[in-house]
């Protein structure tokens, strides 16, 4: 299934603290983007990549987009202050047809077969995203007294991509913000709409780098896939 994606990519990383937007760092001598990029720059069923910048990091960002000749990219789209206002600006510029996915620059391991098992979802019902089954117990709280246990087999942590028609996204976003709403991921904005939301289970390899420790994980999951490269190989 032919799809366009926005990349998000234009915030800051402050809970990184690492001084610089996150997606700048580096793993394995290759910045985090460059790693995001290049799932989609490999992927034959990717049509266009839209990458929602932060004007600070443009001259970087060119840099590094023609050195590792990334060729996708249609758009450099400055983002806003919120991420739902990055992926509206660049969402403005997508060709306005089929299937749009939102993927977080600063979630580099993603594989292609779950991109390809959302882009179906979401092309025969209009939205669907990747998920996986919460694995702690949740609590919900008032002040820091536990006001109830969260029946946990219903719960999912949700994670990007996440794919949608077009016109479904579109309308989604412009309500959000007619009604001046923020929400913390793009399906919760067509949910609003009253449209049903597929969950296609994820990976948790999938994280989206976001505190320093998670790029021990980061090092561990590519650790473990150089592995199961050389097995392969043996
Ligand atoms: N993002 C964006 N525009 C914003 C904020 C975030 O495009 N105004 C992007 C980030 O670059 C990241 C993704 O949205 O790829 C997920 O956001 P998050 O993990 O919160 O990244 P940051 O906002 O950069 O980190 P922090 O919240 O710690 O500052
Ligand atoms: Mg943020």
């Amino acid at each position: 299934m032919a799809y366009q994606v926005i990349l998000p990519a234009a915030g800051q990383g402050k809970r990184m603290g690492a001084g610089k937007n996150k997606i700048l760092l580096e793993m394995n001598h290759i910045p985090v983007f460059i790693h995001t990029l290049n799932i989609f720059e490999t992927d034959d069923e990717c049509q266009g990549i839209y990458l929602a910048i932060n004007p600070d990091d443009e001259a970087e960002v060119k840099k590094l987009i023609s050195q590792y000749h990334i060729r996708k990219v249609q758009a450099l789209i400055y983002g806003g202050t919120e991420r739902q206002y990055s992926i509206f600006n660049a969402l403005k510029c997508v060709k306005p047809q089929g299937v749009i996915l939102v993927h977080d620059a600063a979630r580099p391991f993603v594989d292609q077969g779950q991109i390809h098992s959302l882009t179906d979802a979401a092309d025969e019902t209009g939205a669907a995203i990747l998920a996986v089954p919460v694995k702690d117990t949740v609590k919900r709280a008032e002040g820091n007294m536990v006001a109830e246990t969260v029946e946990r087999s219903s719960l999912w942590a949700v994670q990007t991509p996440q794919a949608f028609r077009f016109s479904l996204l579109l309308d989604a976003y412009q309500k959000a913000e007619r009604d001046s709403y923020l929400g913390t991921d793009d399906s919760s904005l067509v949910e609003r709409l009253g449209h049903k939301v597929v969950i296609v289970e994820g990976n948790y390899d999938n994280i989206k780098l976001t505190t320093p420790e998670d790029l021990y994980f980061a090092e561990a999951i590519m650790c473990k896939r150089k592995e199961q490269i050389k097995q392969k190989g043996d």
